[in-house]
């Protein structure tokens, strides 16, 4: 072979190497990831739930490695599942999902501590079913923040202390907790967790933030736990939306007003739903339950391509939001890794198909993913 010749085939040889990673995300869109995507901008989370902790749905977890820095566990470390009992704990699944992430370099946030909601009954009672005195349910937070936050002091990096504790209207959930302790029971929340571990970040976390009632009595809260010294190094909004709610101008009036609290903001449990909701459900009160009816469940048979386009230009107005926010937005979470395990297949109906999340029930990326990619 000539030395013309030889070289040449050495130049083309360089090419095709040069180019391979190039030519396969253009083929493909997913050979960069999410996490690399949006490397530097904010964390990119999602939740996992029993399947994944226990390790069974090893597909999904892959997922999870290739394309996401942050999780949170979708129900293990609620009340009701880690202390069912009083005094009787439950921390297995909490202790892998927490290992797991360790192991995988995530940031690990913990969901959460004081919240109305998968609370169990004795928290609140005494042997006798009576309401306990405040005295009881205060010693009871404490134990609780206590148990769970000491367990994973410098491990779990940041908790959601109290989660949904104000409505849309902007008033105090009339809550156990604010029935027998009064709104302080949120100031103790903090001043409990940041005792039991100094370093984790601790976090508000609440559902249709973008309202502007909510939104004001939010910044209200926070504020007068700041002035009062107490530790808040963050404000999580939720993100349960839809294609047409909220209006992205008032999502954005709320990213602003929180971030100017000089506290974090996160987009904590994103997800789309693409089906109808009945009247009232526009936020996440995962209380409301509606009947099935087969007019709220059109796409149980696959999704129409315009509803699939319509789902990724609303995730991509998202990010582009969210984007251009980067400098107050430190994490966006989703609540869950694909369509199949979404908690909106059966909220606030039961037995829908949605198709909210980032990833299909193959756990093949969708359009937006590649998008956000090719960004
Ligand atoms: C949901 C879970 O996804 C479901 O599996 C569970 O049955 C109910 O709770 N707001 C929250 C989350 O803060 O904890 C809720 O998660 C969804 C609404």
């Amino acid at each position: 072979m000539d030395q013309r010749k030889h070289r040449s085939i050495l130049i083309a040889l360089i090419l095709l190497v040069a180019c391979k990673p190039a030519c396969f995300s253009q083929e493909r869109g997913t050979s960069a990831s999410l996490k690399e995507a949006l490397e530097g901008k904010f964390y990119i989370g999602t939740a996992l739930n029993q399947f994944q902790i226990s390790g069974r749905d090893t597909a999904s977890l892959a997922v999870v490695k290739k394309h996401f820095n942050a999780i949170v566990a979708e129900n293990c470390m609620k009340s009701r599942i880690i202390q069912p009992r009083e005094g009787e704990f439950n921390f297995l699944p909490a202790d892998r999902f927490v290992a797991w992430g360790e192991e995988h370099g995530m940031f690990i946030n913990g969901h959460t501590l004081i919240w109305h909601s998968q609370a169990p009954n004795w928290f609140f009672t005494d042997r006798s079913g009576n309401p306990v005195s405040a005295e009881v349910l205060i010693r009871r937070m404490k134990n609780h923040i206590f148990s769970v936050v000491g367990r994973y002091k410098g491990r779990v990096h940041s908790w959601d202390v109290v989660n949904e504790a104000i409505l849309d209207d902007g008033s105090y959930r009339k809550n156990k907790f604010y029935e027998i302790i009064g709104e302080e029971y949120i100031a103790l929340a903090f001043e409990f967790a940041r005792q039991a571990d100094p370093e984790a970040e601790l976090y508000y976390n609440d559902y249709s933030m973008a309202n502007p009632a909510k939104r004001a009595a939010v910044a209200a809260l926070v504020t007068k736990l700041q002035r009062r010294g107490i530790k808040i190094d963050g404000i999580g909004m939720q993100g349960h939306v839809g294609l047409k709610y909220p209006s992205l101008d008032e999502f954005e009036k709320s990213i602003i007003a929180f971030a100017e609290l000089g506290v974090k903001v996160m987009i904590t449990e994103l997800d789309i739903t693409v089906l109808p909701q009945p009247r009232g459900t526009g936020g996440a009160d995962i209380s409301s339950n509606f009947k099935y009816r087969q007019e709220l469940d059109p796409y149980a048979a696959g999704l129409p391509d315009s509803i699939a386009r319509a789902s990724t230009e609303r995730y991509l107005s998202f990010f582009n939001l969210f984007l251009k926010h980067q400098d107050k937005i430190s994490r966006v979470t989703l609540w869950g890794v694909n369509d199949g395990y979404s908690w909106r297949n059966n909220w606030p109906v039961r037995g829908r198909t949605d198709y909210p999340l980032l990833f299909d029930r193959n756990n093949r990326p969708k359009a937006a993913v590649d998008s956000l990619i090719a960004k």
